[in-house]
């Protein structure tokens, strides 16, 4: 059987049996070749505790392979039925502010609740026995969407007592949780574990520390559910996948934990979407915006989650299994989308690392909360957009499959962390700045510069790398300093931001002087630390760039064995170190003391890409991307006009029409250009 390539969402449940076969002969027709079933389908699939009612999708199993379609099945937990939460309204989560959250949505859950691991156990197990030697069925998705509406941290008695034993297990004693925590400050100090309880509607912020581990803790939690699943999944389907489906930059999870026990990972791609709600947080009030196309999203945001996500199990591909195919429902605008652009996107998860893509969904729903939400079909089921983009997609398979299952081509890898993420987005301390936004300064300037990124664990194997951009390295340790210090050492360039090192793994500053277990590497001592508000800006020396000016945070440096790279040549820093450059064995140790603004980024990349010996596959204009992958370089043009790229590699093919390509390549507007590279470089 072939592998999967291109897929649909699929929800039989939603309509009449007489329709599934025309469905499944129009999958067929339009080349798709898996389709995901039943994430939803619990109330349906189990009608009453241990009455199972397999039939229904059996049905549509059957109906599909026929058509040649491969099934992934989704685990139905993330929508508990009516009579299971009547019999046990314990299950349904606790927020924030104390209030019991209802049925009547989804994901109406707390993944502590012991009846909710009974019920769990009882239909995966259910579940899995049934399907396991189903040869239609190739893989499971676990839930759906982890975390999302606000649903990874619950606050009720059993995520209390819950985090109570993972705290005690932690720090075996009170006075070792007190000293972690610092809780001599303000009297917070315990002397028995019953008083602990998660960080809710206290007077005013609460403390960091404790808000960190309750972090940390409802993240295992949600592991920990998972694994549940993963378990029972183990023991009975050995022969099919596990997976689950994460949310680009979604905060409150540790994803690199979630993906762990994973074969791989999916993620939801909905370009719009991410443009208009995600976006505006990504990017400095002043940043300027990419020119790019109205219905396109934002490229640079859609780039930096595929690049996330595909860090999330070190550069390996990754599916994605929910691919926006028209106008979505729950932004602001939800703009419609034109002809091209459905095919972009395919092409943009292709290029960065995708080896199948799943279109989020088969027919536009009549019912309830998702009925202005698009399908590849239209309510009436004619054939939408996307469904006819699919069809102009068929001779293009061929080429699309030959990127199965190789690597992205990223000589540069940026480190990311959740608990840095907790820690510094909990202690801003200017409202200016976060820490996904302080990564994708990072990111989005890399990709202006043609170079492809893996984001990836602090812990991850870095020897691949040339160059490593730590931008967020808030909480850390020796054992840290030390394995970067040896990936240096053995040659690397390291780039540490501003703020890193300054606190310890449970969230106290350090006690030793800036960057903490970074001093030795970086060669330099921060000596001051300056919040800047809006207006205010040091000057930098920078001969080639006279216009270059810290702004929002200026760190000042003095030199203990590095070199200054630029210096503050006005303002109360002026004559310190901003950026600094240190000899390490055979590498190199940078120091960024300043808030990454896009000049100088501009100006840092031009210094340090030659220097790292990184070079960019292709130079290209903004709003159009470029990937390699495998042997295959893409250049995709999110803007509404021609644009040409400057190709770094000689004798590079069409990969569609095999001509031979020369030096400048044109890409017409919201299309794609496939290079095959006929030599290597
Ligand atoms: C996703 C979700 C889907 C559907 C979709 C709508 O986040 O997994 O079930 O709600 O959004 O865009
Ligand atoms: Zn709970």
């Amino acid at each position: 059987m072939r592998s999967p390539l291109l897929g649909v969402d699929y929800y039989p449940e939603h309509w009449p049996e007489e329709r599934w076969p025309v469905d499944a002969a129009m999958m067929r027709e339009a080349g798709l070749s898996v389709v995901r079933l039943a994430e939803f389908a619990w109330a349906r699939l189990e009608t009453a505790e241990g009455q199972y009612q397999w039939e229904w999708l059996d049905r549509a199993v059957a109906l599909l392979a026929a058509e040649g379609l491969q099934i992934v099945l989704g685990t139905p937990t993330p929508t508990p039925p009516a009579w299971l939460i009547q019999a046990h309204p314990d299950i349904l989560p606790v927020d924030a502010e104390g209030r019991r959250r209802n049925f009547g949505s989804r994901r109406h859950y707390c993944s502590n609740a012991p009846a909710y691991h009974k019920a769990t156990r009882q239909i995966v197990t259910a579940m899995a026995q049934h399907y396991c030697d189903n040869p239609a069925v190739v893989g499971w998705q676990i839930d759906n969407e982890f975390g999302c509406h606000d649903t990874a941290r619950c606050y009720c008695d059993h995520c209390a007592a819950a985090f109570r034993e993972w705290l005690r297990r932690k720090y075996g004693t009170l006075d070792a949780l007190n000293e972690a925590w610092g809780a001599v400050f303000w009297s917070q100090t315990y002397d028995d574990w019953a008083q602990i309880a998660p960080p809710m509607l206290t007077v005013t912020q609460a403390n960091p520390s404790h808000v960190l581990d309750w972090y940390r803790f409802s993240s295992d939690s949600v592991a920990a559910y998972q694994q549940l699943q993963i378990d029972i999944l183990r023991q009975h389907c050995p022969g099919q996948f596990i997976t689950t489906n994460f949310m680009g930059t979604f905060p409150d999870l540790d994803s690199y934990r979630m993906a762990a026990p994973l074969d791989f990972i999916s993620w939801d791609s909905y370009p719009t979407g991410y443009a208009e709600s995600s976006g505006p947080a990504l990017y400095m009030a002043d940043d300027p915006r990419p020119a790019v196309a109205y219905d396109v999203g934002d490229p640079y945001v859609t780039g930096f989650c595929h690049d996330l996500m595909r860090g999330l199990k070190a550069g390996a591909p990754f599916w994605v299994m929910e691919q926006q195919a028209g106008h979505i429902n729950w932004a602001s605008v939800n703009p419609a989308i034109r002809p091209g652009t459905v095919r972009l996107w395919t092409w943009h998860d292709l290029a960065a690392g995708a080896d199948a893509v799943v279109y989020f969904r088969w027919r536009a729903c009549r019912y309830a909360q998702e009925q202005y939400h698009s399908g590849l079909l239209r309510h009436d089921a004619a054939p939408d957009l996307g469904y006819r983009e699919l069809l102009g997609m068929k001779d293009e398979q061929p080429v699309m499959r030959s990127v199965e299952g190789a690597r992205v081509w990223a000589e540069v890898a940026l480190l990311a962390d959740y608990s840095d993420l907790w820690a510094f987005d909990l202690q801003p301390h200017n409202c200016a700045v976060t820490y996904w936004r302080h990564l994708f300064a990072y990111h989005a300037a890399l990709t202006r510069a043609g170079v492809p990124v893996d984001v990836v664990a602090k812990d991850a194997d870095l020897s691949r790398y040339r160059l490593v951009i730590a931008p967020g390295l808030h909480l850390a340790d020796d054992a840290l300093a030390g394995r970067l210090t040896a990936y240096v050492q053995a040659g690397g360039w390291l780039v540490l931001g501003a703020r890193s090192g300054f606190k310890t793994p449970t969230n106290l500053v350090t006690d030793r002087p800036l960057p903490g277990p970074f001093r030795n590497l970086t060669g330099a001592t921060v000596e001051a630390w300056h919040s800047l508000p809006p207006g205010i800006a040091y000057g930098l020396t920078d001969p080639g760039r006279p216009d270059l000016k810290a702004t929002v945070w200026a760190e000042g440096l003095s030199l203990d064995g590095a070199r200054a790279v630029l210096t503050y040549s006005d303002g109360l820093l002026a004559g310190l170190a901003a950026v600094t450059q240190h000899a390490v064995g055979r590498g190199h140790a940078v120091y960024t003391g300043l808030w990454p603004t896009t000049a100088t980024l501009e100006s840092l990349l031009r210094w340090l890409l030659p220097n790292a010996g990184v070079e960019p596959a292709a130079l290209a204009p903004a709003g159009v991307l470029v990937y390699r992958r495998g042997d295959f370089i893409f250049l995709l043009n999110f803007t509404d006009a021609n644009a040409s790229a400057w190709l770094n590699v000689r004798d590079a093919a069409d990969a569609f029409t095999g001509l031979v390509v020369g030096r400048e390549v044109t890409v017409p507007p919201r299309d794609v250009r496939v290079l095959r590279l006929l030599a290597a470089r």
